[in-house]
């Protein structure tokens, strides 16, 4: 057994989790992207989201957000924002010019995406999600580390890399009046292995990322898992510098302890 598949499929391993009735409940609603579905999901959730089915990095993400039913009888047209995680742009538009600039945005030659849009909850006026750390370095899944990234102004992703500011998972929490902040850690952590189990059962892994959230109500949310992580940048962040160092010696156990029963090694 390879110590390590890469996995870049939103929709398969959504699906996985979708088998599950208990998991199913923390996946948001996901189609396949056509302007049908599109219109689909515009009809059923007050924001969507477009987003390549194997990208990351937060690239070539669109969200579409209907305008409140009281404005929109006065905006005729104007009944949607669109904004891109890729450029500034703002625009106000009807459900027609909606559809035509999201065709005219994606790249024909890829799959999307089109995501029940999560209300996240916010630190300091700006939408934040939780990335955990999974390892199994041996029978079971363990959390080596979790943080909070708060998204950079005015921007719709929250990927380090798309200038995400880092935060303790607590403080993240505690800020957005969280009360039981105890207990929502124990549910975050539960639904982490629950999910790493089922991934981890279904696809060769030892090492995985879980792109997490709450909502503005509380509730829990999976959006992606990630089979070839980026945690330096981020964890190195981190005052605490234990989580990142427990992050270290697991992976560094791992990749030793797997890397001889990789089936190349074994031809040799
Ligand atoms: N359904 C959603 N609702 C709210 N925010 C989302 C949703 N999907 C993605 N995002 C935001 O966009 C970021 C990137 O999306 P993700 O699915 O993780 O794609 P990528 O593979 O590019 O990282 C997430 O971390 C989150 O901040
Ligand atoms: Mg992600």
């Amino acid at each position: 057994m390879a110590v390590q598949k890469y996995v870049s499929n939103k929709m398969k391993y959504n699906k996985v989790l979708l088998k599950d009735p208990w998991l199913s409940s923390y996946v948001p609603k996901t189609l396949w992207f056509s302007v049908t579905a599109l219109e689909d999901m515009l009809k059923a959730y007050p924001v969507v989201f477009i987003k390549p089915n194997s990208n990351h990095k937060g690239n070539q993400i669109i969200r579409v957000k209907s305008t409140p039913q009281q404005w929109a009888q006065f905006r005729e047209k104007s009944f949607y924002e669109l904004r891109y995680s890729y450029k500034e742009d703002v625009k106000t538009c009807s459900l027609k010019e909606v559809m035509k600039e999201v065709v005219n945005e994606i790249n024909p030659n890829k799959k999307y995406i089109v995501q029940q849009g999560i209300d996240l909850a916010t630190f300091d006026g700006s939408p934040f999600d939780l990335r955990i750390l999974m390892h199994k370095p041996g029978e079971r899944w363990q959390i080596s580390g979790w943080l909070a990234r708060v998204a950079k102004k005015d921007q719709i992703v929250t990927n380090h890399i798309r200038g995400a500011k880092v935060l303790p998972l607590d403080q993240a929490l505690k800020d957005n009046g969280h009360v039981n902040i105890v207990d929502l850690t124990m549910k975050l952590g539960d639904l982490a292995q629950r999910i790493s189990l089922a991934l981890g059962s279904y696809f060769d892994l030892r090492i995985l990322a879980l792109d997490m959230a709450v909502d503005n109500d509380g509730n829990l949310w999976f959006i992606e898992m990630n089979s070839s992580p980026m945690f330096r940048k981020m964890f190195k962040e981190l005052k605490n510098k234990e989580m990142y160092a427990n992050i270290i010696s697991t992976r560094n156990y791992i990749l030793k302890k797997y890397k001889r029963t990789h089936p190349k090694k074994k031809v040799k």
